[in-house]
Parts: C-alpha cells; sequence; structure tokens
C-alpha cells in the first residue's frame, strides 16, 4: 500500500479533522484531548484547521485515499518561551511509525521558527507517547500531577561524530 503523505496543514481540512475525530477510538480520543465528546465541536475544527504556520502550526498525514489520517500540532506560548505539542494518529494507523515521523517533522519545523522549548501534556499511564517523546526529544523535566504528565521537552542535541575520524 502507498505511504501516507505528509504536509502542513490547510484550512480545507476542518471536515477532515471532524471525521478523523469521529473514527477515533474513545481510548485514542480521551489520550489526545482528556475527554470524549460525541463530535469535534465545530469552532475547534475551525480554530485547528486554521494556523499561522508561526507561533501555530500543525502537519498532517494523508492517506491515499484523501482521509486525514494523523496531526500533529505545536501552539507557541509567547509568555512561557514554549510550545505546546499534541499528537494523536488514528488507531489503525497506530504504530508504524507515523508518530514517531511527524513528530521529527514538526520539531524540525518549529526550530526554523526559533522554536526550541517544547511542553507536552500526556496521561501518566501513556506509555506508547511517553516512549516515543523519550525517543525523539531531550526530556529536561517532568513532573505529573492529578494523573497527568507533563514534560519540558528540547530538540536531541546533533548526533556525535563517529569516533575516530579524519586524522
Ligand atoms: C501516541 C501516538 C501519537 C504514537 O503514534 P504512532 O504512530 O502509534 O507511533 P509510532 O508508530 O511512531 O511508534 C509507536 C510504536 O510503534 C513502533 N513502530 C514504529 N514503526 C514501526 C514499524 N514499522 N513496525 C512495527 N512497529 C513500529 C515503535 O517502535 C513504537 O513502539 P513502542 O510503542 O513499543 O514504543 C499514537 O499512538 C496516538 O495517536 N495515541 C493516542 C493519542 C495520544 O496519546 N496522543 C498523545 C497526547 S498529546
Amino acid at each position: 500500500m502507498p505511504d501516507p503523505t505528509i504536509r502542513p496543514i490547510r484550512p480545507e481540512d476542518e471536515s477532515e479533522l471532524t471525521a478523523l475525530y469521529a473514527r477515533l477510538s474513545p481510548e485514542t480520543a480521551y489520550q489526545r484531548f482528556f475527554t470524549v465528546m460525541a463530535r469535534l465541536p465545530p469552532d475547534w475544527a475551525r480554530i485547528l484547521a486554521n494556523v499561522d504556520y508561526d507561533k501555530r502550526m500543525a502537519i498532517v498525514a494523508v492517506a491515499p485515499g484523501g482521509q486525514v489520517i494523523a496531526v500533529a500540532r505545536y501552539d507557541h506560548d509567547d509568555q512561557a518561551k514554549e510550545a505546546e505539542i499534541a499528537l494523536v494518529v488514528q488507531d489503525d494507523w497506530q504504530g508504524k511509525g507515523l508518530g514517531t515521523i511527524l513528530m521529527k517533522d514538526l520539531l524540525a519545523y518549529a526550530a526554523t521558527k526559533g522554536i526550541r522549548r517544547f511542553r507536552a501534556y500526556v496521561l501518566g499511564d501513556n506509555r506508547r507517547m511517553l516512549d516515543l517523546l523519550a525517543r525523539t526529544t531531550q526530556i529536561l523535566e517532568r513532573y505529573t500531577e492529578r494523573g497527568i504528565t507533563s514534560l519540558l521537552l528540547a530538540p536531541l542535541p546533533p548526533a556525535e561524530a563517529p569516533a575516530g575520524g579524519a586524522r
């Protein structure tokens, strides 16, 4: 099967975000939004689909049929000087590497905007997301309050040059 396409979100994706939410299992929806709603409220879909590509950014993965199947986003808080990140992958696409690719792309894009500090709020038992963050970022701080783990993150340092390089 062809791979999904990864691209910046567009305002026209609003209805696809609503459709994506409707396809999520209650568990996945809860892990992303910390609440389960019958549907994504229309004003949320509009706000989530409309970003400024600078302080607010989202990257989507689109399946060959045109369905949006995953979204990674950040929202920069100028006062805190950090960007909150959030990620969701449709259930039947999880565990195939998509979340990792989207997270790396989002971090690379943020770096082009000078954003290098991130905050993620993750349910304390969401092992898959906590592992993904540990693989793709440096965890600078973490604490758990009322079941929600807050992590302060930075990009990974550049890979070390291989030992015994050119002399
Ligand atoms: C958390 C989440 C975003 C991760 O996305 P994902 O696409 O499933 O993540 P990946 O596939 O990149 O990595 C997940 C696992 O698949 C494994 N994997 C990656 N590529 C793989 C492949 N080609 N074949 C087999 N396994 C693979 C990874 O090693 C990883 O293993 P682990 O769970 O044991 O650590 C996704 O599961 C999700 O949407 N969860 C619900 C929402 C949520 O929790 N959001 C976070 C709150 S902001």
